[in-house]
Order: structure tokens, then sequence, then C-alpha cells
């Protein structure tokens, strides 16, 4: 297929395809907020199911927490922006290698008042800045081997402690997704599985203090 009839990839670094804004809303039961969104992004026409229910059930810190969380391929930003408004204290780094995705995550975040959310190019992350946790609808569709070396780059900057949050959708290879993360050390828990979608938490070095600290 010539390039130009290609279907564009929601992981494309700088989408050709006309821009078609619209709005989404994100509801949970804590927050509601209306959320931009465009062509060329994942999940641009609603919210996803997966990323709904990591936001429903995955463990958060309580609101005064003022840790740094990383949302890791943040797309508009649902995920950014909910961090942000249930964290105050928190900084939140949203990265993506899609430039109208992060765009649209820098917009919502602002609109949503979540002024504690930071979006860059994932290059840009200064080399020594390290995470307590991270929140991440991952891009499955990048390939295996991409998305290993993904998680592998951005878990290696966890602080002792920290933990990684990851929806994964079980025809998308989240039970071959979660052998291989216990592979690699550290405590990997299923914390759910519904509508299809697993729920995994990854410790990849619990504190010596607290092995077996929740997030
Ligand atoms: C499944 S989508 C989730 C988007 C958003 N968090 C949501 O829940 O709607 C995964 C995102 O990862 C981004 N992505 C792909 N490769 C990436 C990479 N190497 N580094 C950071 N983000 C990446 C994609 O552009 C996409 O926006």
């Amino acid at each position: 297929m010539p390039p130009a009839e290609r279907p564009e990839h929601y992981f494309s670094t700088a989408p050709q395809g006309r821009s078609q804004r619209r709005t989404v809303t994100l509801a949970l039961p804590d927050l509601r907020v209306d959320l931009a969104t465009d062509r060329g992004v994942f999940a641009g026409d609603a919210v996803d199911v997966g990323t709904r229910l990591l936001l429903l059930e995955a463990p958060m810190p309580e609101p005064a927490w003022g840790g740094r969380a990383l949302d890791l391929g943040c797309g508009y930003g649902p995920i950014a922006v909910a961090l942000g408004r249930r964290l105050p204290q928190a900084t939140v780094v949203a990265v993506d290698v899609n430039e109208r995705a992060r765009a649209l995550c820098a917009e919502n975040a602002a609109q949503a008042g979540a002024t504690n959310v930071q979006v860059h190019a994932p290059a840009d992350v200064p080399a020594g800045m390290t995470f307590d946790a991270i929140y991440s609808n991952p891009p499955i569709r990048i390939g295996k081997a991409a998305l290993h070396e993904l998680l592998l780059h951005w878990l290696e900057r966890l602080n002792p402690g920290g933990y990684a949050v990851l929806v994964v959708h079980k025809h998308l290879g989240s039970d071959s997704l979660q052998r291989w993360l216990g592979e690699r050390g550290g405590r990997v828990e299923r914390l759910g599985s519904r509508l299809g979608y697993r729920l995994l938490v990854v410790h990849p070095n619990p504190s010596p203090d607290h092995p077996e600290e929740a997030p």
C-alpha cells in the first residue's frame, strides 16, 4: 500500500492526517472531566475501556502524596489528568512519542486545572529523573520487542519501593507480559481481570524495609 493510503498508527510521532477535534468525557466516581481529542491519537472517540478500568481499580496513593508519577504513553491525557487531579501535591510526568497527543495532553491538563502535569517527549525527560510510580496503558501494538525495551527503560527509573500499574487486554498478551515481567525479578501481581483486561502491578525493586509494601 502506498504510504499516503496506509492507515496511520496511533503511535506516529507526527500524525499527518487532517485534524478533526472533538471532546470526550472521562467519567469516574470522583472526577468528571471533558478532554479534547483528535484524529491520529489513541481512543480519540471515547476514553478507552482499559484506561477507565485502570483509573477505577488501580491502587492510588493518598491525596496528600508528594511523589513523582509517570504516565507512560499518555495519549491525550486521561491518566495524567486523573492523576494530577487526584494527587495535587504530586508531580505527574506524561510522555508520548506522538506530538499531537502531547499537545492535547498539555491542553487537557491545563483545562482541568491539573497544573502539576508536565508533558514531555520521551527523549526530553532529564536522564537522572526517577519515579515513585508508573501508570500506563502501554502501546502493545508497537510489537513485543519494542514494548519490552520500552518497559525496561522506564521500569529501571523506579525508585526503591516504587511500582508500575499496567493495564493490558488478555487478547493482546497480558499473560505472557506478566510472565516476562516476572522473569526479570521483582514481584508482579495481577490485581484484577475484568472486561478482558488485566491490571498488572510490578514491583521491580521492592524496598528492603517494606518488601510487601502496597502502592
Ligand atoms: C494504548 S495508548 C494509551 C494512551 C492513553 N494513555 C490512554 O489511555 O488513552 C499508548 C500510547 O503510547 C504511546 N507510545 C508509543 N510508543 C511510545 C514510546 N516509545 N514512548 C512513549 N509513548 C509511546 C502511543 O503514541 C500512545 O499514545
